[in-house]
């Protein structure tokens, strides 16, 4: 395996960043994943202006301009030989002696790598449906920035995984923001789409913004609302959107049966629609 790291291309095992880097430090650093599907980057340019906007939200410079970013991402699917891939790409404030106030004039560091992705095993799973547990939303007040700083969404993922469950549907005063590492959707009763309003509770997901792009073509109503876990329960169908899990159907929360527990059908209809779309 083959990682970039600052302007160089070496093998996964030996790919190193300084141990003053922020990124390490203060989780001063933010990340994109990016699916590739048999050479095709997915909603790529969704992607790469979320990067530029959590940068700029911290103050951090573009370390290249996107057009080399698109080329090192190409590189690191290719030196790797997979066609279809999740690429990782982290962008740190650089390095600097451990100090909270943030220096001026640093260098970003950028590390991307590359994971195997195999959308028939994905189509499996979607099949088949997730189970998924509620956890307590515990993070900042500003995870519309992608950081990576995610100790709170990686207890609430070992949680769910300690009792068999896939994801952490994350709620905050009361109401669902969405999942560990996915946006959340209800289908109500009514056939009604629901899912959080993009704001500062949420990262706004680039899967969840062509989703709802989807929807709407599909003549379907769709709504930003907050909703309550009492409206997970009582939905006709549930699904999380991430670019890892595409349109993921979800048939249990908390060990109680969505609907008749197996993958709601405009669930199924909208990953359709969705990787017609990215494809
Ligand atoms: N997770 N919400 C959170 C907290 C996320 O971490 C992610 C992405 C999403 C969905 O965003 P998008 O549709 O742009 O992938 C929502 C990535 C896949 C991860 O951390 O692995």
């Amino acid at each position: 395996r083959i990682a970039y790291v600052n302007g160089q291309y070496v093998p996964h095992g030996s790919a190193q960043i300084h141990v003053e880097d922020r990124g390490y430090q203060f989780a001063d650093s933010v990340y994109e994943v990016c699916l590739v599907v048999d050479g095709k980057f997915w909603d790529i340019d969704g992607h790469l202006a979320r990067l530029r906007r959590s940068l700029s939200e911290l103050d951090i410079e573009m370390p290249m301009p996107e057009s080399a970013l698109r080329i090192v991402m190409e590189n690191v699917r290719k030196r790797n030989h997979l066609k279809s891939a999740l690429i990782y790409m982290q962008v740190s404030r650089g390095v600097a002696p451990r100090n909270h106030l943030f220096a001026k004039g640093l260098v970003p560091s950028v590390v991307m790598t590359a994971k195997r992705f195999d959308l028939d095993q994905s189509d499996e799973k979607a099949a088949k449906g997730i189970s998924i547990i509620s956890q307590p939303d515990i993070r900042w007040g500003r995870t519309d920035i992608k950081t990576t700083g995610l100790l709170a969404n990686a207890m609430a993922k070992n949680a769910a995984h300690e009792v068999g469950a896939a994801e952490a549907l994350l709620v905050r005063d009361g109401f669902v923001t969405e999942c560990s590492s996915s946006n959340a959707w209800i289908i109500t009763k009514d056939g009604v789409l629901v899912t959080h309003p993009k704001d500062h509770k949420i990262l706004g997901g680039i899967t969840r913004a062509t989703a709802f792009e989807c929807a709407q073509e599909l003549q379907l109503s769709v709504i930003e609302r907050p909703f309550t876990l009492n409206e997970v329960f009582a939905a006709r169908e549930v699904f999380l959107t991430s670019a890892s899990s595409i349109v993921m159907p979800v048939v249990t929360v908390n060990g109680r049966q969505i609907g008749d527990g197996a993958p709601g059908p405009i669930t199924i209809r909208l990953r359709e629609a969705y990787k017609a779309k990215a494809r």
